[in-house]
């Protein structure tokens, strides 16, 4: 089987990661060759981490390549899309790649919060698009959400969650609503956290401890939304209120004027802790 990928940042280098762990032909295609060649760093390290720790024996990174053009993912039998969040690029990509791909090739979106069915609706055979939603940082989390999107047809929808079975994942299957499962529980929980700070009068840390401690969370909330980003929380949270219009969905305005102000977690260097 071979693969596409398109964007690999945070999510996609990790979608990418997954595919030649699991020892598939992958195609990684970004808008220049440094941020491919960043990427195919960025999985090498984490890759020799794993031989290192004796978690893989070994790998192929030569399974990966990279390219800035499209239409080298003709050959492909499944694309996955983790480009920007916005509808419109992702809606010009997916015409794209519907022209530039194999009929019967699956074309899977990574996105968390928009419609994949809007998104499908770009192309001229939206049977073949489907929601493949892998959950940050992909190479660590199990959990993928397939998502069946009103025309997605039994064939492709199958063939993603295969993939995701392929890819060591723990598949599941639920159909295209605001958020689909995860997010659509995660987002509002995450947003009463931060509003909690402020009603509570707590600190960002004993927050954090309390979630940790007292409900066995991996990481308090301000360290996921630090590790998210807070920009893409925001971004994710506005998207379901704007379908939702339930006031929990809405970001609160501390998270808000801290994505104004580029304090937006671990990528930026500072969110509510300093890295
Ligand atoms: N690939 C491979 N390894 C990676 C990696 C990657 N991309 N990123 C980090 N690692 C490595 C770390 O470097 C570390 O290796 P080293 O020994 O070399 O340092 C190893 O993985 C383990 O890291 P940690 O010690 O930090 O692992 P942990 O046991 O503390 O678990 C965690 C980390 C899995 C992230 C855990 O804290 C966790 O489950 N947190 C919750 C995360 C979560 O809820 N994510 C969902 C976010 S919501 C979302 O994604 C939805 C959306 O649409 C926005």
């Amino acid at each position: 089987m071979k693969v596409g990928v398109v964007g690999l940042g945070a999510m996609g280098s990790g979608i990418a990661q997954l595919c030649v762990e699991a020892g598939l032909e992958t195609v990684g295609r970004e808008v220049t060759d440094e941020l491919g060649e960043k990427a195919r760093d960025r999985i090498g390290h984490f890759l020799t981490r794993k031989v290192e720790k004796g978690q893989i024996e070994s790998f192929d990174l030569g399974l990966l390549s990279l390219t800035t053009d499209l239409a080298d993912l003709a050959g492909c039998d499944v694309v996955v899309e983790a480009i920007v969040e916005e509808l419109e690029p992702k809606q010009e990509l997916f015409a794209e790649l519907d022209r530039v791909c194999r009929p019967d090739a699956v074309l899977a979106t990574n996105t968390s919060a928009l419609s994949v069915t809007e998104i499908a609706s770009a192309t001229s055979s939206p049977e073949r698009v489907v929601g493949m939603h892998f959950f940050n940082p992909a190479p660590l989390m199990p959990l993928v959400e397939i998502v069946r999107a009103e025309l997605s047809s039994d064939t492709a929808f199958e063939q993603a969650y295969a993939l995701g079975e392929t890819l060591g994942k723990h598949p599941i299957r639920c159909h295209d609503t605001p958020g689909f499962v995860v997010n659509r529980v995660l987002i509002p929980l995450l947003n009463d956290c931060v509003r909690v700070l402020d009603e509570a009068r707590v600190s960002v840390d004993d927050l954090d401890a309390g979630m940790k401690h007292g409900t066995g969370w991996p990481m308090g909330p301000c360290e996921l939304l630090d590790l998210v980003g807070i920009d893409v929380h925001v971004h994710a949270s506005e998207a379901l209120y704007d379908k939702l219009r339930e006031p929990r969905m809405a970001p609160p305005p501390r998270l808000v004027a801290m994505a104004n102000a580029r304090l937006l977690g671990r990528k930026s260097g500072r969110g509510f802790y300093t890295y």
